[in-house]
């Protein structure tokens, strides 16, 4: 891009970005993981450790996010590049394509019908403000949406890949580590969610461990499957937060221990 001819959105993306310490996205190369759950569990840890966090998500198609955070009947305010993402706690933003109702009024303030336009105005028209840490959850695979997270927010940390304990998980984490490799993204590492614990079989455990130490990259660690998580998601109410001090939260909190200290690591 030559200097002075940036157009004003690309300049307002970069502006925006800019102002946020750490971008972390959550990725899989298979559906129903456990994304938007780990996105949530991350956020809100994240937030209950007085830090400033933005939680979004870039799922088109399928936002189950606002949900999961208790928002799902938030709706934006603002105009069209002045959005105020939702406010769970005055340390916790959030902005979903589920956020932006049916209300056509509200729609208006979406500009165009495309994808990447819609992310684009994620990135550089909602008021984030200054930001520790941006939590992006994606769709599965390598699509158009998480192709233009790649590509347009400035400065991404790296992608943390999701998968289960099964044998595919070493395939589908490969996938998603060639994709963020193609972008020159860094993968923070890989967790793996539902594995089975003593009380709950359910996958196996230890195929995401085994997928980490095949593709040498590092694992962030193992979130036993809970049927309680079922219902924190459905309920608005994020694990971390209502099951404060249980294993599984405990498991969710060493995870996101090991992503601040990559994050730290990575910016010294
Ligand atoms: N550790 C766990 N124990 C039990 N259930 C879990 C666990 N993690 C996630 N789930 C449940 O599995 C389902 C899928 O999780 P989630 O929606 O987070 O996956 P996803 O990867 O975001 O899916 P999608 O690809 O559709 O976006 C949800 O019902 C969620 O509550
Ligand atoms: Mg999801």
């Amino acid at each position: 891009m030559i200097k002075g001819r940036e157009n004003p959105q690309d300049a307002r993306v970069r502006e925006n970005m800019d102002r946020i310490a750490y971008k972390v996205a959550v990725v899989s190369g298979k559906g129903g993981v456990g994304k938007t759950t780990v996105s949530v569990n991350l956020a809100y840890a994240l937030a209950l450790r007085d830090l400033r966090v933005g939680i979004m998500d870039v799922d088109i198609h399928g936002p189950n996010m606002p949900k999961m955070l208790g928002i799902e009947s938030e709706r934006f305010t603002g105009d069209d590049t002045d959005i105020d993402p939702v406010e769970i706690m005055p340390n916790l933003k959030a902005a979903s394509v589920g956020n932006i109702g049916y209300d056509p009024d509200a729609a208006l303030i979406w500009r165009g019908p495309m994808k990447i336009g819609l992310i684009k105005q994620f990135l550089g028209d909602v008021q984030w403000g200054d930001l520790d840490y941006l939590v992006i959850d994606t769709p599965p695979g390598t699509g158009d949406e998480v192709l233009s997270i790649g590509q347009d927010v400035h400065g991404m940390s790296g992608v943390v890949i999701v998968t289960t304990p099964q044998e595919v998980a070493i395939m589908d984490a490969r996938k998603s580590a060639d994709f963020a490799t193609k972008l020159e993204i860094p993968v923070i590492g890989i967790v793996e969610n539902m594995a089975d614990s003593e009380s709950v079989t359910m996958f196996g455990s230890g195929g995401g461990e085994a997928a980490a130490e095949t593709l040498g990259l590092p694992f962030l660690g193992r979130v036993s499957a809970d049927p309680r998580m079922v219902g924190a998601g459905d309920g608005g109410r994020p694990y971390v937060l209502q099951y404060a001090g249980e294993p599984v939260a405990t498991q969710l909190n060493a995870i996101v221990s090991r992503i601040v200290e990559y994050c730290k690591g990575a910016a010294t």
